[in-house]
């Protein structure tokens, strides 16, 4: 089982990007930077996604450059913080331009106090510079810079790339098929998600406060040898499960209740990204397991309906038609299922979609529709199936025994030459499953 990738995929990765590049072509992407919480205490960094799948290089402020040659030659060059001792004592190792070159395979490599007259001169002779739109912000005002400095030096526009162009299209085609390396890390962060999710599990009692099943999850997850949450943890019971992105944690726990957890890992940079849902006292109420087993069932189907060659919107499709059928079987609505479906009348208990990519961003990159269409699903795409029902706690268009319930059940599936596989498999969703396993609260699970 891998934990980290070898530098060789970054290589790969940065070669397959420049090979769709036309001659004579730059490609120039910032790293993140620090940000402060308060004062001078900082965040934990975490690289920029799309930075670290071309480098595998992990300091702030650091700035890529790619460059494409007249034969299809390629260079890679990295500027990244400068070696000091006395710094280090502070902020730890950094690799330096020797470390950038030797531990991760750059062609070449400058301090960042370099960047202002290394990257005009090697931008000379460029025709194009592809960078990011999404760092707009921050780039792109610093290449026009340089770019106008190559026009007043040449005194031609000849002289100075005239093409700006987005890179994102291209880089983000290419994160969106996992390698089988990548398919290894995420398949260890659902594992490793999975067993956060029966800890907490084994681990919830009524009585205790969301914000302590939270840091179960942490625990978990650190024990497993994985230190980052990949997002932050949302633990709600009761009437909070209702709260998509209800991250506060702050409430007791009753018994009697529903929770929803939805967690998920960091491996080497790749999220995990698991939702379960379940009684704090470990027996599903009637009325609860009648609501839980249509999601579970609409699921199941959104599951079946991932393969290759099925349309994105398949398993959304497939879960909707499960769960509307459930909606008015127990009352909650009235009418044909297809014309409900139409009308979106399910929107008030179910308002967001089934599945979203997953990778180094939890919300990975990559496009859903192509020319109008969803696109085709293909080996090497991972993506979640995450239905939910969600009766608000002033819902009066449904009977009081409804209101104030919150469930989503959400796993994480690599789509393979045969149809699919759940890389978060290992957290019990069925009701057995998850009433067997709370019985067991008190006889230790270890990580
Ligand atoms: N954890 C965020 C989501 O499931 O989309
Ligand atoms: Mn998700
Ligand atoms: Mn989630």
């Amino acid at each position: 089982m891998i934990e980290k990738l070898p530098i060789s995929e970054y290589g790969g990765r940065r070669q397959r990007l420049l090979a769709q590049l036309p001659p004579r072509s730059a490609v120039l992407l910032a790293a993140a930077q620090l940000r402060y919480r308060n004062r001078d205490t900082e965040y934990s960094f975490r690289q920029d996604s799309d930075f670290l799948y071309l480098s595998g290089f992990c300091e702030p402020d650091a700035l890529l450059l790619l460059l494409t040659g007249e034969t299809g030659e390629f260079e890679s060059i990295i500027f990244v913080p400068p070696r000091d001792p006395a710094l280090e004592i502070w902020t730890g190792y950094r690799a330096g331009p020797e470390g950038a070159v030797e531990q991760f395979g750059f062609d070449r490599a400058f301090t960042l106090a370099e960047q202002e007259q290394q990257v005009p001169a090697l931008l000379q002779g460029c025709q194009q510079i592809y960078y990011s739109f999404g760092q707009a912000q921050t780039v792109a005002p610093q290449i026009q810079t340089w770019c106008r400095q190559l026009q007043t030096v040449g005194r031609s526009s000849d002289s100075a790339p005239q093409q700006l162009v987005n890179i994102e299209p291209q880089l983000h085609q290419l994160r969106l098929i996992k390698s089988d390396a990548e398919q290894q890390l995420m398949r260890r962060a659902g594992q490793v998600s999975a067993a956060a999710h029966r800890q907490a599990m084994l681990n919830c009692a009524p009585g205790r406060f969301e914000y302590q099943l939270e840091a179960d999850i942490q625990h978990s997850f650190g024990h497993q040898g994985c230190r980052f949450a990949a997002y932050s943890t949302i633990v709600g019971s009761g009437a909070n499960g209702c709260i998509l992105h209800y991250t506060e944690n702050r409430d007791v726990m009753r018994s009697g209740d529903l929770v929803l957890i939805d967690a998920g890992c960091e491996v080497d940079g790749y999220a995990g990204d698991i939702t379960r849902t379940f009684p704090v006292n470990g027996r599903f109420s009637d009325d609860q397991k009648a609501l839980y087993q249509w999601v579970l069932d609409a699921q199941l189907a959104a599951i079946e309906a991932v393969k290759p060659g099925a349309s994105f919107d398949d398993p959304h499709r497939a879960a909707l038609h499960v769960l509307v059928t459930g909606l008015v079987e127990l009352g909650l609505l009235q009418g044909e299922v297809s014309a409900l479906i139409e009308y979106e009348a399910y929107k008030p208990f179910y308002m967001h979609r089934t599945s979203h990519w997953l990778g180094l961003d939890v919300h990975d990159v990559g496009d859903y529709r192509k020319q109008g269409c969803s696109l085709q699903l293909q080996p090497g795409m991972v993506l979640t199936i995450e239905p939910g029902l969600y009766i608000a706690p002033d819902n009066e268009d449904v009977e009081p025994r409804w209101r104030g319930v919150g469930i989503r059940i959400e796993d994480d599936l690599l789509v393979t030459e045969q149809g699919y596989e759940v890389l978060s498999a290992g957290a019990p969703k069925s009701v057995g499953e998850i009433e067997t396993l709370m019985a067991t609260q008190g006889e230790n699970e270890c990580d």
